[in-house]
Formats: structure tokens, sequence, C-alpha cells
């Protein structure tokens, strides 16, 4: 063999680890490989001439949102509305709505921007109809007065921005951690910038319907 095909096949080989190596980790867990996530979009009740009708428009990166967001939407049902869970970023008429529950996912300390452009686009709608904000995130994993009020404020930017929006309630709720649905950097970058929050589902089913439940006279004035 000569020098020239040695190297070739060096390079070869060296290339089929790599390659092998990249596959490798990208079903063991590390997520090179984008994860596959079910964000949940779906309806409750007359979907078509309802006098109550309601939309949950939601942004999320790992799909945990949309649970709250459905959860919301079932307690609104029940208590006689029609509701609509929709990404944030699929919805562009309001005009079937009678009021809007909007919320987000946190990232570094603020709603994901789909969120805030929703709120951007639709201001003058919003702005009209009764709004309801929410937020989910792992600062309240330990949930007290201080943390709460932290939480509360990774609201001031949507404030802000949108001023003539004015929500008539806030849901400040905790979210959920799962590496299997977080892309590979965010995971590696966990350790360092998690605060020590470990890995869990830390949604309160309870604290989100006695929210919902609170908040359907506040968006129908019933
Ligand atoms: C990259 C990244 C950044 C995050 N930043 C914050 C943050 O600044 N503050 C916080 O309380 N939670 C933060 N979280 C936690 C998420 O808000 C929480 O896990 C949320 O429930 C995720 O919702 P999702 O599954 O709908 O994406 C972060 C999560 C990730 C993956």
């Amino acid at each position: 063999m000569n020098k020239k095909t040695k190297i070739n096949r060096l390079l070869f080989l060296t290339l089929l680890v790599m390659l092998a190596g990249t596959i490798a980790l990208g079903y063991s867990g590390f997520n090179l490989i984008p994860p596959k996530i079910d964000f949940i979009q779906t309806s409750y009740g007359d979907e078509k001439n309802s006098a109550k009708k309601i939309l949950v428009a939601y942004a999320s990166h790992s799909g945990s949102t949309g649970g709250i967001a459905d959860a919301i939407a079932k307690v609104l049902f029940k208590a006689g509305a029609a509701v609509d869970v929709r990404l944030a970023k699929k919805v562009s008429d309001l005009s079937p709505y009678q009021a809007v529950i909007v919320g987000s996912a946190i990232h570094s300390g603020e709603w994901l921007p789909e969120a805030v452009e929703f709120v951007k686009v639709h201001r003058e709608a919003l702005s009209r109809m009764p709004t309801a904000y929410f937020l989910a995130s792992l600062t309240t994993v330990e949930d007290n007065e201080q943390t709460r009020s932290i939480a509360a404020a990774f609201l001031d930017p949507v404030y802000e921005q949108i001023p003539e929006v004015k929500p008539v309630d806030v849901g400040i709720f905790t979210g959920k951690l799962d590496f299997s649905k977080l892309q590979f950097m965010y995971r590696i970058l966990w350790p360092f910038r998690g605060n020590g929050v470990s890995e869990g589902d830390y949604r309160n089913w309870e604290a989100i319907r006695d929210w919902a439940a609170g908040l359907y006279p506040k968006l129908l004035g019933l």
C-alpha cells in the first residue's frame, strides 16, 4: 500500500468514527439531534359559533407550557366557554374570540420572543378585549413571596413595550425541566445556568386550575 492510499484510508476511518460518534451521542441523550416535541394545539366546545370563545395562545421551547395552556382551557370549557389552544406563532386572527390568554415559558428571565411578538402584533385588538397573561418558569420551584415577585417581574419588559395591553390577571406558574426535550447546547449549559434546579415536573395543576377558575368571570364579565 502506498503512502497516499494509507492517508486516504486513515482519513476515511477517522470520518467514519466521527460520524458514528455523532450519531451515538445524538441518540444517547445528549440531543445533538433536536428532540421531537409535541406542541399541544386543540379545541374545546363549539368551534364555530360560540358566543363565548376564548383563545389560549402560548410559546414554548420544550412543550410543557402547552400542558399548562391545555389545563387552563379545560377549566374554561367546563365553565361554559369554547376554547382554542394554539401556539402563539400560529395565530393570525383574533376576531373569533371574546377574550385571550397569552402565556410563555421563561428563558433568560423573559417570555419567549414569539409570545412578545404575538402581543405586539395584536396590541390593538388585545387592548380592546379582556386579556390575561401567564408564565412558566423554574424560579418558583421554591415557592415563596420573594421567588414569586422575582418571577412576576419577568413580565416587566412586556408591560413596558406594550403598555396599552392591560392584563386582567397574571398567572405565575412553575414549569418543567426535561433534559430529553432540550437541545444539546441548553443541556450542557444547564449546570452553569440552572441555579441548581434539577430535572423534574414542577407544574402545580391545582394552582393552575384554581387560577383558571378565578379568571373565567374576569374574562367574560359574568
Ligand atoms: C435555556 C433555558 C433558559 C431558561 N431560563 C430560565 C430563567 O431565566 N428563569 C427561570 O425561572 N426559568 C428558566 N428556564 C426554565 C423554563 O422556563 C421552564 O423549564 C419552563 O417550564 C419550560 O417550558 P417549556 O417546556 O414550555 O419550554 C429556562 C429553561 C431553559 C431550557
